[in-house]
């Protein structure tokens, strides 16, 4: 059972308003289990992306309490954020580099890293010479390269096509399965939050609390075919409901 033992993550009673006066997270109470995979959704604007800054240590809460684990925090943001100036290999090295790795067994890590994402053969090209999906991949890898047990995505895929989504949604969940990781996924996107998570938390407007969750009891790994099934739809629907009500109410 995937939710058994003690969180990895715990938020209690969070909240959270900037110095401007804007409050943007109320009593946000949520614990994530070592290798869960959470997706979370929400309005735009509602404060997805400072929930994440928050358990990543970025940003304070003003209230509440929080346990996160302390090191071994990956974020992939929508943007690749690769440095322009080094080839995919040396990017996917950089983290390595900086925790002092030797150069060989940094070249060699990132080599695996790279091939477990599919980029073997483009390690030698910089990230302009790469496709959007591509570069993507090498941001993945190179955050998983350093085996974090929290990661951290802030709409990762929402700038490739639906296709190119799909297969990187693919290539995700192999490689959660592969590591011991836990996600926390946001999105805009309910099929891709159902298709990876195992439970979708949902997000009232601002200031945001969780008004919803909807556990997603298909067993990993997942078929690309389980996206047409009935059963996946249903589940699609039940939070495509509570979004649309919130918008209406
Ligand atoms: N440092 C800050 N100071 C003041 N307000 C901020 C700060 N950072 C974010 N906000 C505000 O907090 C609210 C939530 O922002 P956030 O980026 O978390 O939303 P989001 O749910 O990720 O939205 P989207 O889906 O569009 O990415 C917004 O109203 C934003 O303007
Ligand atoms: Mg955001």
């Amino acid at each position: 059972m995937h939710r058994s033992g003690p969180s990895l993550v715990a938020a209690d009673d969070i909240c959270l308003t900037f110095p401007d006066s804007t409050e943007v997270l109320r009593n946000v109470t949520l614990q994530i289990a070592h290798h869960e995979f959470v997706a979370l959704v929400g309005p735009s604007g509602c404060g997805k992306s400072t929930l994440l800054r928050l358990l990543s240590g970025l940003e304070q809460p003003t209230s509440g309490s929080l346990v996160t684990p302390s090191q071994d925090i990956g974020f992939v943001f929508q943007d690749s954020t690769l440095l322009p100036w080094r080839t995919t290999l040396r990017n996917i090295e950089t983290l390595l580099e900086l925790r002092g790795v030797g150069a060989t067994e940094r070249k060699d890590r990132a080599q695996r890293a790279l091939a477990s994402v599919g980029l073997s053969d483009s390690g030698h090209k910089f990230p302009r010479q790469l496709s959007g999906g591509m570069k993507m991949r090498a941001s993945l890898a190179r955050t998983l390269l350093t085996d974090p047990s929290l990661l951290l995505l802030d709409e990762p895929f929402a700038a490739v096509d639906e296709f190119t989504r799909e297969s990187l949604n693919d290539d995700l969940l192999a490689l959660f399965a592969s590591s011991k990781f836990a996600a926390v996924f946001v999105t805009h996107s309910i099929a891709e939050a159902v298709f990876l998570s195992q439970r979708v938390v949902i997000m009232s407007p601002r200031p945001a609390t969780i008004v919803h969750q909807v556990e997603v009891p298909f067993e990993y790994p997942r078929e690309p075919s389980l996206r047409y099934s009935a059963e996946f739809a249903t589940y699609c629907g039940e939070i495509a409901s509570v979004l649309r009500e919130m918008q209406t109410s």
